[in-house]
């Protein structure tokens, strides 16, 4: 495999993890960083690879095969934009955009350049959430009835000094219950209709700290999820899968995903069965799956190698994107109106 050039525009927390996984990759390097803040120059330089406050000239100057969009969300699409426009697909962390529109103005410049754009949901990566939906693909849970997920952990009192953190928007639906609802749509299909309540009861800022919501999907499912970071609790897909050394790893299952014939917890992969006869009285088989453990920022940036070469389509297009956006909104909108919200393509 030949090597990939890649550029980085916006060195903050997730930036430095991409920075991490380029370096330690034999197929893959770090052409320069684009970050107005003194700390990117430093990093920048302290790398040895070129470095300038804004995206555009970054892109011009090195005219790298692929790009990496980690700014914070309202710059996501602008600066993806940049890239499209020069032909260099992007790499955009999620949520892709802060606002459907914007979502949808960048679904569309991928349509009309030709140039792919790859959205940052890495769970998509994990060879746990392949499995599964490659179990789900195959019939083994039968037709798909329900899911749970849970996403429940505690955010420390510090973590609230920064002001947005304390304000809508700034909270965790759109932080992590994102993550579980691309989740849910990777293995269960399109969202069509949202309910929701969320609480404010803990901490009492303007940000929820807690959101309830149940999801209709395409295919007749139900789910429930539920966020919160006020809670003393391991359910959460961080702690549990074991993708970051910085959470603890909790033996616990945090999804489940419920079929006519078969149920499946996660991340254990844990496969509930009747092998005779079906029914509550009848004994269930539980069995247990390990996949080999694999780095997901790590597989998709290799995968984002492989859409620059054009040898795969995106595994999570920028249309996928929107559409996680579009739902995960909607629990917002829902818990606020307190009306259910019917999601359209
Ligand atoms: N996939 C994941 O696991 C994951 C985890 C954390 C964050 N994220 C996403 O990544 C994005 C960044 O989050 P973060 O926590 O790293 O934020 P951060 O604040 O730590 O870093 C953002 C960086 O972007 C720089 N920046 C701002 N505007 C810029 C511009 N126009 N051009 C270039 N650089 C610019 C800032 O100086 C800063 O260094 C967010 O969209 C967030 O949702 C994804």
């Amino acid at each position: 495999m030949s090597t990939t050039r890649l550029a980085l525009i916006g060195a903050g927390i997730i930036g430095k993890t991409h920075i991490d996984r380029i370096q330690r990759h034999p197929d893959l390097e770090l052409a320069g960083i684009a970050d107005p803040t003194p700390a990117g120059q430093a990093l920048a330089d302290s790398l040895g690879v070129a470095w300038t406050a804004e995206p555009a000239a970054l892109l011009d100057q090195v005219r790298p095969q692929g790009a990496i969009v980690a700014t914070p969300n309202v710059a996501h699409v602008p600066v993806a934009l940049e890239c499209l426009s020069r032909g260099i697909p992007a790499l955009v962390e999620k949520p892709v955009a802060d606002t459907v529109t914007e979502a949808r103005k960048l679904a569309d410049a991928v349509a009309h350049t030709g140039t792919p754009v790859l959205v940052g949901h890495h769970r998509r990566h994990n060879p746990i959430n392949q499995r599964a939906r490659a179990l789900i693909a195959d019939g083994q849970l039968g037709r798909i009835v329900s899911a749970t997920a849970l996403a429940t952990f505690l955010k420390p009192d510090p973590y609230f000094d920064v002001a947005w953190r304390r304000q809508a928007g700034g909270g965790p639906i759109l932080i992590n219950l994102i993550h579980d609802i691309d989740m849910l749509r990777f293995l269960l299909g399109e969202v069509t209709e949202v309910q929701a309540m969320d609480s404010h009861a803990v901490r009492g800022f303007e940000v929820e700290d807690t959101a309830a919501a149940v999801l209709r999907f395409a295919s007749g499912a139900l789910a429930t999820v539920v966020v919160s970071d006020a809670t003393t609790s391991p359910w959460c897909w961080d702690m549990c899968a074991g993708e970051q050394g910085q959470y603890p790893r909790q033996d616990v299952a945090s999804h489940q995903i419920m079929g006519t014939h078969g149920s499946l917890s996660l991340p254990d992969l844990g496969l509930w069965q009747y092998r005779g006869q079906r029914g509550w009285h009848d004994e269930l088989s539980h069995e247990e799956t390990r996949v080999h453990a694999a780095d997901p920022y790590t597989r998709q940036l290799e995968h984002f190698a492989a859409v620059i070469a054009r040898q795969a389509q995106p595994l999570c297009s920028a249309l996928d994107g929107l559409r996680t956006l579009a739902a995960t909104l909607a629990v917002h909108d829902a818990a606020v109106s307190g009306q259910s919200v019917q999601l359209k393509d």
